[in-house]
């Protein structure tokens, strides 16, 4: 009986909607927008929270166990119509309470009262870090440092599949913002700080969320968010004014939202903050103009929370909320993440009043209405709202957590490793040191299980944290001390030392000691930062140790860089472990005893002073020395950086002729060898540079990367294709230009110069 049940199961996952052409579907949704009313079009561009639909108490608090409020049911969703929910009430849910919370608000469109179905949304940004039990991967800095997209592709294939698992067929993932403001408390969501590691990680994500067909019961909508500039706020804080000339606009900040349309994301957050003055929800340039019109972007354009409503509270660009609804529609927004209960009201009645004024004209919501439905059709939703949770066997299935421990094994980044301290030896007896090392939050970081993150309560019960694996792996060999305290405080720049003392006095009688620094999980404005400085407290726990003589190894549980410049000279090892996910632990275990070999490679420039923001990609100018600061770019480790326990060479860069005319490819080969003893992979970064152009060129800059395993002694060929549009720049004119002249292509310590007739 159980195999026919399974078997059951197993046939409807399998069921695939017929993939219908995006014509047909076009003309499907227009045929269904048209059997709206004007109210019933309105309410579909309407996002509520799923707190406006759950029970409250005299007081308005939400009742727990959370449970869906029927009266609240009946008027947002059977009587008005709302098109979309949104997020999770105060922490993760199992998969069956999700079921029943998506059971009860798919019924009015299954009983045939309302017209559309309600299409649900969620953030589960590094794995269904909402979904009790969900795999959890590492946050998408630490992705990014795998360098390798075929993680990304199946990170995002694990997350659509345990999400949908839920009910969910939204996923408001992947960020594409990049990663050049280290003080942004949303840094660790980001890809890093480069356009092309972001752009091809990025539309990996997009493609594992989608597959080829979103309908079918194991995918999900991806989200690209939050369109474009969100990440750059000049103060650092969250939601506050980003400045960025058009020529960075293009080569740096719209590339991975341009890759993730072309891999077929079907619908985009607009950012919450402004840029060049202008709020991101009113920029009809950048959301009709570019995306929509120039790159073709049919899917739907979504707010981020309130933010239409910010325009008039807080942005000020709008004196009315009416003023403020006919400026984001008009300026191509078609769903409002309104998403409250009771100023939903009042958008739909001001949006209502605005059609009738012929303020936001018929044609406009029409098209916004035909995106939403179009993207309700994409995912099958008409067809079938929810697929029972226990029809999901692989659902954090060992398969999908070896896929998960997998990216954390390869986003580990060896950033020092002198006398070969790492790894260790079987032998060797530890002191562990940190906080970080002893708790899963520390691990994941912020939108796992609840918002910020920071509640122990929802550790998930299948994973270890790094200190128990290591206890589990070492026995009496290892000391625990917990050496300071971040949790107890809850701030972000704060901790307390525990106990130094204890911590050095341990260390009398072990080889090694590893000390895991680490930060408090937090997102948006609760993680606002003044400084990036490692508060200094864990900074003097450090010294203490370093003081004892024993060789220190530092893992870093970071989302963003924090300065470690006083206490990095005299540890002797450093593993950058990111925010590495449920699986971190284990990973970081293998590293460390040898058994897997490092191949992250860090995916931002570190920095080694707190006021200085350098990249990678800078202009020569900005590295003329000052005699008394010495050294003008200086940062603690490169991007790209990362060691192996094995050696690599290169050799032989060729290139199949050295001058090209503009329209033609380049073929360029290397020969990479693992000189060492052990297997390992190796990434290989492709930079070309510009030597003059009419627009101060950078440095150099990445056009490409592949990931390659070799085993010792082994040797491979490997090729690249320099395109024409590879060397152009956005040029004083504001077109893409590429300039006849010298170039030079350079991988690991290899370079070839070529010209540009
Ligand atoms: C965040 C988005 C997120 C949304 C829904 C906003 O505050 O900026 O990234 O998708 O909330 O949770």
């Amino acid at each position: 009986m159980k195999a026919i049940l399974l078997f059951l199961g197993f046939t409807s996952i399998c069921f695939n909607f017929i993939s219908q052409s995006d014509k047909e579907l076009d003309k499907k949704a227009k045929q269904l927008v048209s059997k709206l009313t004007t109210e019933e079009k309105i309410a579909q561009t309407c996002q509520v929270t799923l707190d406006a639909l759950l029970k409250t108490d005299d007081k308005g608090t939400i009742v727990l166990p959370i449970e869906i409020d029927e009266k609240k049911l009946t008027q947002l969703i059977e009587k008005q119509s709302l098109g979309s929910v949104l997020n999770v009430s105060s922490h993760t849910l199992t998969r069956e309470g999700w079921n029943k919370i998506l059971q009860q608000i798919h019924a009015p469109f299954q009983y045939g009262k309302t017209k559309a179905p309600v299409i649900y949304g969620v953030d589960a940004i590094h794995g269904a870090n909402y979904v009790v039990g969900g795999t959890l991967f590492p946050q998408e800095i630490g992705l990014a440092a795998t360098w390798n997209p075929s993680l990304a592709n199946k990170m995002g294939e694990i997350t659509a599949y345990e999400t949908r698992a839920s009910g969910v067929p939204w996923n408001f993932s992947p960020v594409l913002d990049l990663g050049r403001q280290p003080l942004w408390s949303r840094f660790f969501e980001t890809l890093g700080e480069d356009p092309v590691l972001a752009s091809q990680m990025g539309a990996e994500l997009v493609k594992g969320y989608q597959g080829t067909n979103p309908a079918e019961s194991t995918r999900v909508a991806a989200c690209m968010k939050h369109f474009v500039g969100y990440s750059l706020p000049k103060s650092g804080r969250d939601r506050t004014p980003a400045w960025i000339p058009e020529r960075q606009m293009q080569e740096l900040y719209l590339p991975s939202f341009k890759a993730a349309v072309e891999a077929g994301a079907l619908t985009v957050m607009i950012n919450s903050g402004d840029v060049n003055g202008t709020p991101g929800h009113v920029n009809k340039y950048l959301i009709t103009d570019l995306l929509k019109n120039k790159w073709g972007f049919k899917g739907l354009a979504v707010s981020d929370w309130e933010d239409i409503r910010m325009l008039h509270t807080v942005h000020k660009v709008a004196a009315t909320q009416k003023d403020a609804i006919i400026m984001a529609i008009n300026a191509g927004l078609d769903m409002s993440m309104v998403p409250y209960n009771g100023p939903h009201e009042e958008y739909l009645n001001l949006f209502k009043e605005a059609v009738v004024e012929k303020k936001i004209s018929m044609k406009r919501l029409n098209d916004a209405v035909t995106r939403i439905i179009y993207v309700k059709l994409k995912l099958g939703l008409y067809e079938k709202q929810l697929i029972p949770w226990n029809e999901y066997p692989k659902f954090a299935s060992d398969e999908f957590k070896n896929d998960a421990k997998n990216a954390a094994l390869e986003s580990i980044t060896l950033l020092k490793n002198d006398n070969q301290t790492l790894p260790l030896k079987k032998s060797e007896k530890v002191l562990l040191v940190g906080e970080a090392a002893d708790n899963l939050i520390f691990h994941n970081g912020a939108w796992t299980h609840t918002w910020q993150g920071e509640d122990t309560t929802f550790n998930s019960a299948h994973a270890q944290n790094f200190h128990q694996v290591m206890r589990n792996a070492m026995g009496e060999r290892l000391t625990y001390v917990k050496g300071y305290d971040l949790s107890s405080l809850g701030g972000w720049e704060q901790c307390t030392v525990v106990d130094i003392e204890k911590a050095v006095r341990a260390a009398s009688s072990v080889d090694k000691i590893i000390v895991c620094l680490g930060e408090m999980p937090a997102t948006e404005k609760p993680g606002d930062a003044r400084t990036l400085n490692l508060c200094e407290e864990q900074q003097r726990l450090v010294q203490a140790l370093q003081e004892t003589g024993k060789p220190v190894i530092l893992v870093l549980f970071f989302g963003k860089p924090h300065i470690i410049r006083e206490i990095e000279p005299k540890s002797d090892a450093i593993l950058h472990a990111y925010l590495p996910g449920d699986f971190g632990g284990e990973a970081l275990a293998d590293i460390l005893f040898g058994s897997s070999n490092p191949s992250g490679k860090i995916p931002y420039t570190y920095p080694r002073y707190d006021g200085v923001v350098e990249h990678y990609d800078h202009v020569p100018s900005e590295e003329k020395t000052n005699k008394t600061l010495g050294k003008a770019i200086d940062p603690q480790w490169e991007f790209g950086h990362g060691l192996s326990y094995t050696t690599f060479s290169y050799r032989d860069l060729m290139l199949s002729k050295t001058d090209l005319n503009g329209k033609e490819e380049l073929a360029a080969t290397v020969t990479l060898e693992n000189t060492g003893k052990i297997a390992g992979k190796e990434v290989l970064q492709w930079y070309i540079s510009d030597l003059y152009a009419s627009v101060t060129p950078a440095g150099k800059k990445l056009k490409g990367f592949q990931k390659v395993a070799l085993l010792p002694g082994e040797r491979k060929t490997v090729s690249f294709t320099i395109t024409p549009e590879m060397l152009k720049f956005y040029g004083v004119d504001n077109q893409w230009i590429a300039e006849p002249g010298e170039f030079i292509l350079q991988v690991g310590n290899q370079s070839v110069n070529f010209q540009l007739k």
